[in-house]
């Protein structure tokens, strides 16, 4: 087993393992990945200022996002076929969470059903992510069955009612259960733990879907079912809607610009999350880190902010927290961990997180994440 000391590693490391398909769905943006690549790199030009002498004793970085205790400010992002990194991957990723003391998102494209994942965690309370899709119906029911599994937050995700392509996808033929064509097959038994594990998952495709939505019990490729499935015609009484009918905390994700961000603070949202969707749906839109100054300005005093995109280290945790982001969440980070080593994987991705940020803070003259303010950056080397 190689030495893993930071995310990149475990990435290294669930390339070797997870079926290429599978691996390709994450490790991928939309068109020619600008705004993908510029997620991560848009955190280097950020710089904070090295403080001395400073006791950097009795450090915490525990804080809350939507008054919830958090062990540090970061989340797991919703993230669909995560039970395709690994089997029961939302079940693991979750336990893992729950052990870490930071929230756990289920994506409503999962492979675990909510109940699978409230029965594997002992009914720790987790969030749900919801996706506009046609059939308002089952949106009303897969509300209910959150509600009974004990969510204790909706995250409603705005930027994706039609979809982004991703050119990997479409040519490995992505779709869930993998399709078993010959070089798919070769594929997971050139991995073999990881695809054999993949292929036995119990669920056949998405848990929280099949069976559900209009008998879809053959979903064929991914791209091509969502296409006739999400709901391009999403707005904002939607929106109203989805909060009337669940009536706790609401989440809003995929906000980009100030003036949805307004919006968002009217729909009586929790929180909204300054989001591109890990750089998946608008190829050639900002970076999240370089959008979110812009939306802590305009709103900041009246909703409370999260942002995510490109995080991959405690240092940009840290960034983004001292840009005004009251939490941020992982994707990828988090992914990599599942497929490099499964819980124990993802565990590690939050403990090297942890560590990096904790460290960098009292490098920084801070020993608690809740005194964290711009005054920690380099002037000139952010936008305000
Ligand atoms: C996502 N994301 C996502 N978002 C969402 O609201 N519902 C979903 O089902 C998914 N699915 C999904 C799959 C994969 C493979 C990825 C990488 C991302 C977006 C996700 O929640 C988050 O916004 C990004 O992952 C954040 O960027 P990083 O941390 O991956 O760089």
């Amino acid at each position: 087993m190689p030495i893993i000391t930071n995310i990149e590693d475990l990435r290294v490391l669930a390339q070797q393992r997870v079926p290429r398909m599978f691996y390709d769905y994450a490790d991928s943006g939309s068109w020619t990945e600008s705004t993908y690549r510029a997620n991560e790199a848009d955190f280097q030009p950020i710089k904070f200022r090295q403080r001395v002498a400073i006791s950097m004793d009795n450090r915490s970085t525990r804080s809350t996002m939507i008054g919830q205790d958090v062990a540090m400010p970061v989340a797991l992002a919703p993230v669909g076929l995560t039970g395709m990194q690994h089997a029961d991957g939302e079940i693991l990723a979750a336990r893992a969470a729950k052990a870490f003391g930071v929230p756990f998102t289920l994506s409503t494209m999962s492979i675990c059903s909510i109940e699978d994942v409230a029965a594997g965690t002992g009914n720790h309370p987790f969030w749900f992510q919801v996706y506009v899709i046609r059939d308002r119906g089952f949106i009303e029911r897969l509300i209910e069955r959150a509600r009974a599994a004990n969510c204790s937050a909706l995250v409603l995700t705005l930027d994706l009612q039609i979809i982004g392509q991703r050119h990997k996808d479409l040519k490995n033929g992505l779709s869930a259960p993998p399709k078993l064509t010959l070089p798919n097959i070769i594929n997971m038994m050139s991995k073999p733990r990881w695809g054999i594990g993949m292929l036995g998952t119990r669920r056949r495709g998405f848990g929280n879907i099949v069976g559900h939505v209009g008998g879809v019990e053959d979903m064929g490729s991914l791209s091509e079912w969502s296409s006739k499935q999400f709901d391009p015609t999403l707005n904002w009484n939607d929106v109203e809607w989805i909060k009337k009918r669940w009536g706790g905390k609401l989440i809003l994700k995929g906000i980009q610009d100030p003036e949805d961000a307004r919006l968002a603070v009217n729909a009586g949202a929790d929180a909204l999350i300054v989001s591109n969707h890990g750089g998946r749906q608008l190829d050639g839109a900002e970076s999240s880190i370089r959008a979110l100054p812009r939306i802590v300005e305009a709103v900041g005093k009246d909703i409370e902010i999260h942002m995510d995109g490109g995080v991959r280290s405690g240092q940009d945790v840290l960034k983004a927290r001292a840009l005004g982001a009251r939490g941020v969440y992982i994707g990828r980070a988090f992914i990599y961990g599942l497929g490099a080593m499964g819980e124990a994987g993802v565990s590690k991705a939050l403990e090297i997180i942890h560590k990096e940020l904790d460290l960098t803070m009292a490098f920084c003259g801070r020993t608690d994440i809740n005194t964290v303010d711009q005054s920690i950056l380099l002037p000139g080397t952010y936008s305000p």
